[in-house]
């Protein structure tokens, strides 16, 4: 099993180039390639570089299938809010990228037990993921699989911490709009990806990454959890990476833990 590579950069900025260079070396060698597909602040930066390289004829999506990682319940397709309107945004209207390339949990439908069922068995059929990206909650949360006592499986509905909700309302007019329910790919969804490209940024985040990547694994930090995957690369820039280089006392920019 290799060990989990730790890329630390100097900002925001770097964290996204970085981090598409590692999508584009997927794609470049799988053009066909299955990714996880996250949201959030932490991807915007590297959905913008992915966009610049392809208006600059440097790279094709059109043959890729994203898997969207989580989604809100009650918000529709359309909802700017939707995790769905925000890679449709970020992705499919200033790429190539498909737009019936990129699969989505439905918030909408009130089947759920069959909406995640049926995820899972189409991520299967289209050969499992390639590449799964994540982003770290401050709860460390991955997906929406908050702290809990065991790792859920399977793609799942979740009740959002007090936290997360939140973290998200910055998105929202208001906190009381956050929904209180999302869609989620269990932790062993995430883990059964090939590749996993965890990307951190900001000072918040710094003592919750030193405890996921160095402490101990348990349900109740869940990223923690990918110590045990065989091919994670984490980029994390100066300030999410504040606490991990004090206590290890690491000075450079890339390491094997
Ligand atoms: C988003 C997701 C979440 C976020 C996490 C960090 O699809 O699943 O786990 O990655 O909440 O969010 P940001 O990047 O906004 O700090």
């Amino acid at each position: 099993m290799k060990k989990m590579k730790l890329i630390i950069t100097k900002n925001y900025e770097e964290m996204s180039s970085t981090a598409a260079d590692l999508v584009i070396k997927q794609i470049r060698w799988k053009n066909a390639s299955v990714i996880g597909l996250a949201t959030g602040s932490s991807p915007l930066g590297m959905y913008r570089c992915l966009s610049r390289e392809w208006k600059s004829g440097h790279i094709s999506l059109s043959e890729i299938h994203g898997y969207n990682l989580d989604e809100y319940q009650g918000l529709s397709k359309s909802d700017p809010q939707s995790f769905y309107y925000y890679l449709k945004t970020n992705l499919v209207d200033v790429t190539d990228f498909k737009e019936q390339n990129l699969h989505v949990l439905d918030g909408m439908r009130e089947d759920i037990d069959s909406v995640c069922a049926d995820y899972e068995k189409d991520i299967r059929a289209s050969g499992g993921l390639d590449l799964q990206l994540l982003g770290l909650g401050e709860t460390g949360h991955i997906g929406f699989n908050e702290p809990d006592t065991s790792f859920p499986r399977y793609t799942h509905q979740v009740k959002l911490e007090e936290k997360t909700i939140m973290a998200n309302a910055r998105f929202f007019a208001s906190p009381e709009q956050v929904p209180h329910a999302a869609l989620t790919m269990g932790i062993g969804t995430i883990m059964s990806a090939r590749k996993i490209l965890l990307i951190v940024s900001g000072l918040p985040k710094a003592k919750m990454l030193y405890q996921v990547l160095l402490g101990e694994v348990r349900p109740s930090v869940p990223a923690s959890i990918l110590q045990f995957h065989p091919d994670v690369t984490i980029i994390a820039d100066e300030d999410a990476s504040h606490v991990v280089r004090e206590k290890t006392g690491f000075g450079g920019t890339t390491y094997e833990l």
